[in-house]
Formats: structure tokens, C-alpha cells, sequence
């Protein structure tokens, strides 16, 4: 089905990019495994001749998530570092890149060891003052990369008024959305050039694929990708896209059902005694709840919270969870824990830690969409494990 934007987000997740297989009348996607194509003739073919080319159920995944994001183009990667990679390689040596401080460890290790030896050099800023953005461009800067809700702390940046800057300074602005969704924001709106995800977290949303992609109305842009895309080669199989097409139906639901649970157990969590802060957007106690209100259409299903007692109530905590399972990723059906100074950001410098806040307290919880009664019990009965340990 070609996407119609007048479509909700529920229906293009389950529709849009698909339709009924023309041979078989299959309703679900057919899985093309094939790494090459027949061709009636040299350089006649269907639309495939080579499967990093293209491949008929990775495009049906584009296309779903070009209408999921309001996108003309989408673009997917064997991993959200394979996008986020393919989107800086868009640059070129000398080129410089604003970055919201608080961006994945992946991400930064991907500018701070990758990037600086091929001569694309980024700063990292905190974004929450618009104002410190405008006035952190430089003659070289040609791109702004943030993440909204960041991780792990959780902080919001204003994507309309940085678009907004981004614009009149002629840069592009690349927004991070894994922790949000397209069902909860919709950067594109906002004035972002592009959206980039960890396919590997929500959108898929089973814990059970690696994958990334990016999203852009930019028409010269998104030809870009698609060379980078078949030039580099980081292109996710076709049985993986097929894994994220079946995910990405149940979005909505998922999604509204982290938001559900997450609410509930951020107000858990900050009326513990053992609990220092909670950090979640949907609470009043949130330094921008109310850009929240503005710019999503729910504060998400991650919470981060300070842990009284350091590293050994922490890790008594992580490993009294019964249902929470200790892991890094998020976005999966279930409930998982970590513990970001010593997992997901243990890439960042000690200094870069210490500046975020990410201290050996600091809990990220993925809230998962089980029971909620059972997840409170779950975090009842870590608490009492980590006060022992104190
Ligand atoms: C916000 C965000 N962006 C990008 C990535 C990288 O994605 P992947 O692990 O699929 O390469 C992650 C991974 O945790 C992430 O959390």
C-alpha cells in the first residue's frame, strides 16, 4: 500500500509499504532470501538485480517507515550504528557536527574514535538552552545531531526551535527518535532534516534483531543514503526486515502500554525512600515536562533513577530483579535494568560521566509491557535487597 498521510499511525504500522503478495495473494510479507535477481536480458529486470541493491522485503520495510515518520524516503541499516555511521559518512572531511551531549555511548564513540581520524570533528553540547546551540555553530559546522528523550538522563531538547536555528544557519539537523517513537514524536514535523532509529529497540520491539534506519523528506539527501546505503554495505538481511516489518504492527499498542506502565512506576519510584531522584518526563519534578506536553504525545517507557547507596546497593538491586531482566537494549516487550556507568556508557571518559551525572546509583529501567503490579512487586523486592547491601 503507497502511504497516505491522511492514515493514523496504528494503521500505517500495519499496512503502509505492503500489500497482498501478487503471485501468492500471501497477506503477510513474503521473506525474498535470494541475493540476486534473474534479468530478462543484460540490465533488464523487476526493479532487483543484487540483494545489498535492493531486496523486495527490505523495501517494503522502507516503506512502512517512511509513512510511520510522514518521510518521502527511508532508508534501513544492518544496525542503528550502520545508520547513524551511513549519515555521517554523508559528510566530508573538514565538515563539523553539534552534538547533544547526552547521545548514546555508541554514538559517541563513533565521533570521538571513529570520525576524528577520517577529519569530521563534533562537539558535544548540552541542547536543553536553543540559545547555546545557535551560538555553538561554527563556520564548519554542517550538521546538529541530538537525541530526544537523551540517554540515559533523559533530557528533552526543543526539536522545533532547534530545527528552527538549524535552518537559518543553513545546517542539517539529524534527530535520534529510538526512545520516543514515531508514535510518541514526529521530528520531521518539527522541522528536522532527518530521523534516525535503533530499529534494534522499539520499532522492532521483541529484542530479538539488530537493525537501524533513517528517515528524511529531503529528496537529495535521501539519494544519498540510498548510495551509501548500497556503496558501504551495512544493509540488514531480509529476514531481519521482515522481524521489524512484523514488529512495527503491534507499535501503537506497545508503545501506549510502556507509557501506561512507565507512568505508574515513575510514581513508585519517587515516593521510595531509597530512590534520591527519579528522572522522567512525565513528572512534574522533570526540568522539561512541559516541552514534553508540547512536543510528545506521552513521556515514553524509560525511567532513570539515582539508587541511595552507590555501587553495592545498585548491583544488590540489578541482581535481586526477578522479572526486570539485568541487560542492556531497550524498547523490547519485557522489563530490563542496567546500570549505564558500568554497561550501556562504560565508552564514555570517567569525566564525561561524572559532568552527565551518571554516577554508580544511576538505574535505567526499560519498562516492558507485563503486568505492572508484577513489576512493582519485582522493584519491592530489589529495594529490599539493595537496602541489606548498604
Ligand atoms: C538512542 C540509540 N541510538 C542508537 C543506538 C545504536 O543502535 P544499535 O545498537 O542498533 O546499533 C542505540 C543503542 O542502544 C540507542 O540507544
Amino acid at each position: 500500500m503507497a502511504h497516505d498521510n491522511k492514515l493514523g499511525i496504528d494503521t500505517l504500522a500495519i499496512h503502509a509499504g505492503q500489500s497482498p503478495d501478487p503471485v501468492s495473494g500471501a497477506v503477510m510479507t513474503p521473506v525474498v532470501m535470494s541475493s540476486t535477481f534473474a534479468q530478462d536480458g543484460p540490465g533488464v529486470h523487476k526493479g532487483w538485480d543484487y540483494g545489498r541493491a535492493g531486496n523486495p522485503t527490505r523495501d517494503a520495510l522502507e516503506g512502512c517507515l517512511a509513512a510511520l515518520e510522514g518521510a518521502k524516503h527511508a532508508i534501513a541499516f544492518g544496525s542503528g550504528c550502520g545508520a547513524t555511521t551511513s549519515v555521517l559518512l554523508s559528510l566530508k572531511s573538514g565538515d563539523h557536527v553539534l552534538v547533544g551531549d547526552d547521545v548514546y555511548g555508541g554514538t559517541f564513540r563513533i565521533f570521538d574514535k571513529v570520525l576524528k581520524d577520517f577529519g569530521i570533528s563534533a562537539t558535544f553540547i548540552d541542547m536543553t538552552d536553543p540559545i547555546k546551540v545557535r551560538e555553538a555553530i561554527r563556520k564548519d559546522t554542517r550538521m546538529i545531531w541530538l537525541e530526544t528523550p537523551s540517554n540515559p538522563m533523559l533530557k528533552l531538547f526543543d526539536i522545533a526551535a532547534i530545527a528552527e536555528i538549524a535552518n537559518k544557519a543553513n545546517v542539517s539537523l539529524a534527530v535520534d527518535n529510538t526512545f520516543a517513537t514515531p508514535v510518541l514524536q514526529r521530528p520531521l514535523e518539527l522541522g528536522a532534516t532527518m530521523v534516525v532509529h535503533s530499529m534494534t529497540k522499539y520499532l522492532n520491539g521483541h529484542s530479538d534483531v539488530v537493525a537501524g534506519c533513517v528517515m528524511t523528506s529531503d529528496d537529495a539527501l535521501g539519494e544519498k543514503l540510498h548510495f551509501l546505503q548500497k556503496a558501504v554495505g551495512a544493509v540488514p538481511g531480509p529476514f531481519d526486515c521482515y522481524m521489524v516489518l512484523r514488529g512495527l504492527k503491534t507499535l501503537g499498542v506497545r508503545v501506549r502500554q510502556h507509557v501506561h506502565n512507565a507512568r505508574i512506576l515513575s510514581e513508585f519510584l519517587a515516593g521510595h525512600e531509597q530512590v534520591a531522584r527519579v528522572i522522567y518526563p512525565g513528572l512534574k519534578s522533570h526540568p522539561q515536562h512541559a516541552l514534553a506536553g508540547r512536543q510528545m504525545k506521552g513521556p515514553g517507557g524509560m525511567i532513570t533513577f539515582d539508587l541511595k547507596g552507590g555501587l553495592p546497593a545498585s548491583t544488590a538491586f540489578l541482581k535481586a530483579l526477578r522479572i526486570f531482566v539485568c541487560a542492556e537494549s531497550l524498547g523490547g516487550v519485557e522489563s530490563l535494568a542496567e546500570l549505564p556507568a558500568v554497561m550501556t556508557h562504560a565508552s564514555l571518559t570517567p569525566e564525561a560521566r561524572r559532568d552527565l551525572g551518571i554516577g554508580d546509583g544511576l538505574i535505567r529501567l526499560s519498562v516492558g509491557i507485563e503486568d505492572v503490579a508484577d513489576l512493582r512487586s519485582d522493584l519491592e523486592a530489589a529495594f529490599v535487597a539493595a537496602r541489606a547491601a548498604r
